[in-house]
């Protein structure tokens, strides 16, 4: 049993003129007390909408939600003292600074003046925004926007935390750090869901994963068991010139378990095996035959890149990137849907 309990929530959006959206369509999740879970999935997938439902900003049209084992639908008011929430786009007010932003949010929580202000400043200190604090926020990064808004979320110290995509939108190191305040969050006792559509953010910090698409768990388990399920092992070529491409597929096709993906650039080809070393080998051997000029070579374990792909047919990816790098720098094809 989870401390954080979904089942079978559902919502329907019925736009004006537009067929109805079932933005949620038999969700079930489980978070246990002390733990991370990462909702994992596409633009489009429920994810915020799961979010609106468990933190009481919306209702859904049936199922049951509860935290703590409070019922969130029906007393949405011992709910909320609970919980903290940062949302997808920060919410914070431009004119003030740093500091008054959390001041703010201590006030209207009645924690009074000397505590609001106490609390903002030990704030400041963990998010390492001293140097911001007397700035207006309009003047932020959204690196510091974000860890503003978070660390509004925590002003009254919530024993669970929802995150919405905490890091979209972040530059690389910026992201490091969310991803150490998080951490630090947790092993501080906090329960938290964060979703995200980075397969390797859900990876790094996740104790469980439910994979979401079209609003509901498509797969769940660890990161581990997730790719363990997709089975065997990847070898993955980076070409040095695009011409080869279709040469190398043909050799890959004949040694892989099923269909060999080219990257966007047609720079990279990978495919799955059974035995990596075994179809290393022998692809290597193939290429040198015909003098095809490798900058690298490979094979590797299934990623959550792969599971994504495996279950939903698409790559999982921010809609308005061509090509993303990801955290270990491999490039990622381009979504296909
Ligand atoms: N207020 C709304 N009115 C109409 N459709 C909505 C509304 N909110 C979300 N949707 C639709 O519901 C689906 C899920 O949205 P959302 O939960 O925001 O997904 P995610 O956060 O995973 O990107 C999408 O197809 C979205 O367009
Ligand atoms: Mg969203």
């Amino acid at each position: 049993m989870g401390f954080i309990e979904a089942r079978d929530l559902r919502k329907i959006y019925t736009p004006k003129g537009a067929e109805p959206v079932h933005a949620l369509d038999g969700l079930d999740l489980d978070v246990p007390e002390g733990t991370i879970t990462a909702i994992l999935g596409p633009n489009g997938a429920g994810k915020t909408t799961a979010v609106k439902v468990l933190t009481t900003l919306i209702t859904p049209d049936s199922g049951t939600a509860t935290i703590g084992g409070v019922n969130v639908l029906n007393r949405p008011e011992a709910i909320r003292p609970i919980i903290g929430v940062s949302g997808q786009y920060a919410a914070v007010d431009e004119n003030l600074t740093g500091f008054e932003n959390l001041d703010m949010v201590g006030r209207l929580y009645h924690l009074g003046a000397r505590a609001s202000r106490a609390r903002a400043r030990e704030l400041i200190d963990l998010f390492e925004l001293s140097e911001a604090q007397n700035r207006p926020v309009k003047g932020f990064s959204g690196g510091m926007r974000r860890r503003i808004d978070l660390a509004g979320a925590l002003v009254t110290r919530p024993r669970v935390l929802f995150l919405d995509e905490p890091t979209t939108g972040l530059d690389p190191r910026s992201r490091l750090g969310m991803w150490d305040i998080i951490r630090s969050l947790v092993d501080g006792g906090t329960t938290v869901l964060l979703t995200t559509q980075y397969l390797e953010e859900a990876d790094q910090l996740a104790d469980d994963i439910s994979v979401i698409d079209t609003g509901k768990v498509i797969a769940k388990g660890t990161a581990d068991e997730l790719k363990a399920s997709v089975g065997g092992q990847r070898v993955e070529l980076n070409l040095v010139t695009a011409e080869n491409a279709a040469e190398t597929v043909e050799i890959m096709r004949r040694l892989g378990t099923a269909e060999p993906a080219v990257s966007n650039d047609s720079r990279t080809v990978t495919v799955s095996v059974e035995s990596g070393p075994e179809a290393l080998r022998v692809v290597l051997a193939e290429l040198s035959e015909r003098n095809i000029a490798l900058f690298d070579a490979g094979m590797r374990r299934p990623t959550l890149d792969d599971v994504f792909l495996r279950l939903t047919g698409h790559v999982a990816t921010d809609e308005s990137d061509d090509t993303t790098e990801t955290a270990s720098g491999r490039t990622r094809a381009r979504k296909t849907t």
